[in-house]
């Protein structure tokens, strides 16, 4: 009964990128290509990119930050291919193309050539950003908050001036900024043609309560927030990431920055995974809120990210972790064999998670007599009395020296145990 039992039927609005009138509908956008390869030794290729940003369409995000265009000849060249393949045609089922989007710093030349990359796309945004904690405005901008709040509202006011209708503005380190400043510099920005105002906790600093409140002061605080949306963007140096997001989200947020596995500078952002599957399965908490995300693809877009940016998943990662899915105590395996919903809350096929055996045992040391019975005969053998007590008695002594046991090796039990005269 407490299994999510998430129905691969998703349901978008029809699309016009800042304002889809459901108040209900909460906008992924995905910064794999952009936040994620920032992570250290995660460079790919323009084949890669573009081949990760088919799947994010076929995943259904709705945005698209496919890079930081000034950041490099090669990375331009990525963001204006991308905005001209699946930022103009769409790969999925159901017509959606989505928001391409190139980040920038509140400079001219880079607002150019982030414009200049994303202009070809159907729905193309400029995302912009400059810091706004005192620490960040005193060492590394040396700004004054008035100088701050001058170059933003210009740079947002540029970008609208190329033609570009939808402009992302993200006051960096917002987080540990002082909120009045947060409230006054967003009320400018959104007078200069922000369409989005995107809340990075750039640190990971913050606790859930804290940002969930933040997203909520902000909200009742800034004059004409109502017509722009609200996103987040967090940063998981303390581990808080998918749960600040989805904090940010209750509190008011409507779109969510997040990348596929988690990847991204330090300790990485908050994963698109994760926060998708809490969105789905904990409905009862979260008012309704849904996404256009098609779950069904998560397994297929985590594996080419991790194969294309050689960052590896860690096998106890939330939804996507090799052992995610996997059940090895004894009382676990008894459970699983009467019935699912007991120790799984998501079905793996929603997924699209096939497993070696439907119920995601793994033979080990703590494994049960009823779990090694039911593999038994997933391999043919139907091994009951005496001759299961045996087969169970050496089973354990070997699973006390191997990590992990095999159809193979739990064949050789048999012939050693059974068939040998
Ligand atoms: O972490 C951060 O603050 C960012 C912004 C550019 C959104 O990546």
């Amino acid at each position: 009964l407490f299994r999510c039992l998430c129905s691969n039927s998703f349901s978008r609005p029809s699309y016009t990128p800042s304002r889809i009138s459901d108040p209900s509908y909460v906008r992924i956008f995905d910064t794999t290509l952009r936040d994620g390869e920032q992570s250290p030794g995660a460079t790919m290729t323009s084949q890669e990119k573009i081949a990760i940003a088919r799947q994010l369409s076929r995943l259904g995000v709705d945005i698209i930050e496919a890079g930081f265009p000034a950041s490099s000849p090669d990375d331009l060249d990525a963001v204006r291919s991308i905005a001209l393949d699946v930022g103009k045609v769409s790969v999925g089922e159901d017509g959606h193309i989505p928001v391409i989007c190139g980040l920038a710093r509140c400079d001219k030349r880079d607002i150019d050539m982030a414009w200049e990359a994303v202009r070809h796309a159907k729905w193309p945004r400029v995302h912009t950003f400059i810091a706004t904690s005192e620490i960040h405005m005193e060492h590394k901008l040396r700004k004054t908050k008035e100088e701050v709040v001058r170059i933003a509202t210009d740079m947002v006011a540029y970008a609208r001036s190329l033609g570009c209708s939808d402009v992302e503005f993200s006051p960096e380190d917002a987080g540990r900024s002082d909120r009045k400043f947060l409230y006054h510099i967003l009320e400018e920005v959104i007078k200069a043609g922000a369409t989005t105002v995107n809340i990075p906790d750039t640190v990971g600093y913050n606790f859930p309560s804290e940002f969930g409140s933040l997203i909520a002061d902000i909200k009742a605080n800034t004059r004409g927030i109502e017509n722009v949306i609200i996103s987040t963007h967090c940063q998981n140096d303390l581990g808080l990431a998918s749960a600040n997001t989805l904090a940010g989200s209750n509190a008011g947020a409507r779109q969510l920055e997040v990348t596929v596995n988690g990847i991204g500078e330090r300790a990485g952002n908050a994963s698109l995974e994760e926060v998708v599957m809490a969105i789905k399965c904990r409905k009862d908490l979260i008012g309704g809120l849904h996404t256009g995300v098609n779950a069904k693809h998560i397994v297929m877009t985590s594996k080419m990210v991790a194969e294309y940016s050689g960052l590896h998943v860690q096998p106890h990662k939330a939804i996507v972790g090799a052992n995610a899915f996997a059940h090895e105590s004894g009382i676990h395996q008894d459970g699983m064999l009467k019935f699912k919903g007991t120790y799984e809350i998501i079905a793996p096929e929603d997924i699209g998670l096939i497993r070696a055996n439907d119920s995601g045992i793994v033979l080990g040391k703590l494994s049960g007599r009823h779990a090694l019975k039911t593999q038994l005969s997933e391999l043919g053998y139907n091994v009951k009395g005496k001759e299961l007590d045996d087969v169970f008695k050496r089973f354990k002594e070997i699973a006390e020296k191997k990590k992990h046991i095999s159809d193979e090796d739990i064949e050789a039990l048999i012939v050693d145990e059974i068939f040998q005269p």
